[in-house]
């Protein structure tokens, strides 16, 4: 080796200097993420089901690739056969469901100007958009309208309104994930670790807006249960999810020690809710949980342009009416999963990353029990 390698020189500006520079930036970097005092976040892998598929992209079919730009959440209209789905560059677009995937048809129908993500039905035909960039919307059945619900609650603007569920007497609930962070800043949300999440609801009668939970991790999906007496919740960097009782505002937990960081919760209209998790638990997510050091040190980086997020081993959990978990479809060379909804006995699945809707023949590549 030539002798300069070992030079002072050398060793200042190829050792010394880049650890100088990296402690000055860690100091002045003002990003402070908070400790997880609870082990279980960390460890518990408690809601792993009896039954399993980790081969979920082998009997994956892709449908009308390239056409969808990160198509976030799917909503399905039974009476027209269409999924409305949310996209990056502001589209609501609508997918005709057929048999035959390569006979799927795609259809522009309403730009919000915003990012759509959650994608509600009403109980007037009309559909419900929690749009990350404007807030609850309301789009006329026939795509005309387009109305602005609201975006602040409490004299706090809402900056990532995430997800939306519509009870029977049409009020509508939704998650606002940070009020601090946008979508395209989400992950410095999650790797602070601080709950700037709201819960809260929208009612229709009187234009009111109601904060039903605050201080709430990365508040993602939610849901109303069937018999209308509760939401279930998901918190994403919990790896959780929470029952709210409509009545009275009671919190219990639903579930976690989920095998990933849950985004969208979807009831099937059968007896079960289906938890989408565009991440599985990787080593890297388990220490970064850890060790706020970690963190800062990724949001960092973040901040030079590198992608903080690595997700792998995305999947979709089935849970029962209890939070029990029945079965998780998953695969390790999946990634950014953000929605599962049953249709038929299919499985439709959104993504943050992908151009295409993915489904999953249940039937014909059914979870099973790992142990037999
Ligand atoms: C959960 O984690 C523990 C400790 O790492 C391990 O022994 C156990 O097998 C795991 N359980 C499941 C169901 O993966
Ligand atoms: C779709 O695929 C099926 C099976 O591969 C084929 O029989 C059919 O002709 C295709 N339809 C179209 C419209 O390409
Ligand atoms: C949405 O707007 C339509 C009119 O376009 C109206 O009939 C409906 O009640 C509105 N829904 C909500 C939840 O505000």
């Amino acid at each position: 080796m030539p002798a300069v390698l070992f030079s002072s020189r050398f060793l200042f500006f190829f050792t010394t200097l880049p650890i100088l520079v990296s402690i000055a930036l860690y100091r002045l970097d003002t990003f402070d993420p908070a400790h997880h005092t609870a082990d279980s976040l960390v460890y518990s892998n408690a809601s792993i089901p009896p039954l399993i598929n980790d081969k979920f992209l082998s009997g994956a079919e892709f449908i009308v690739v390239g056409l969808l730009s990160s198509p976030e959440d799917i909503a399905y209209h039974k009476d027209s056969g269409l999924i409305y789905t949310g996209c990056v560059d502001g589209w609501v677009k609508r997918v005709k469901v057929t048999e035959s995937v390569n006979e799927s048809v795609v259809e522009d129908w309403v730009n919000t100007g915003g990012r759509p993500l959650g994608i509600a039905f009403g109980i007037h035909g009309e559909v419900i958009v929690a749009d990350a960039n404007k807030g609850l919307l309301n789009i006329s059945g026939d795509g005309k309208k387009t109305e602005l619900l609201t975006d602040e609650a409490e004299g706090v603007r809402f900056k990532l309104t995430d997800a939306v569920a519509v009870s029977d007497n049409g009020v509508l609930y939704f998650t606002d994930a940070s009020y601090k962070y946008s979508l395209h800043q989400f992950s410095f949300d999650i790797l602070e670790g601080k709950p700037h999440g709201r819960l809260m609801s929208f009612d229709p009668t009187t234009r009111v807006t109601r904060v039903l939970l605050r201080d709430l991790y990365f508040a993602n999906g939610v849901s109303m249960s069937p018999d209308q007496t509760h939401l279930i919740f998901c918190e994403t960097p919990m790896r959780r999810c929470s029952k709210y009782y409509i009545n009275g505002g009671r919190v219990e937990v639903f579930i976690h020690g989920l095998p990933g960081y849950p985004d969208n919760i979807r009831y099937d209209g059968d007896g079960h809710y289906w938890i989408a998790m565009p991440s599985g638990v990787t080593t890297l997510w388990k220490l970064s949980m850890k060790y706020p050091f970690l963190r800062k040190i990724t949001a960092i980086a973040a901040k030079y342009g590198y992608e903080p997020m690595f997700m792998e081993d995305a999947g979709v959990l089935q849970v029962d009416l209890d939070g029990n978990p029945i079965a998780y479809y998953h695969d390790q060379k999946l990634s950014h999963i953000t929605t599962g909804v049953k249709i038929g006995n299919y499985l439709y699945c959104g993504s943050l990353l992908q151009s295409h809707i993915i489904r999953l023949d249940l039937l014909k590549y059914p979870a099973q029990n790992k142990k037999i």
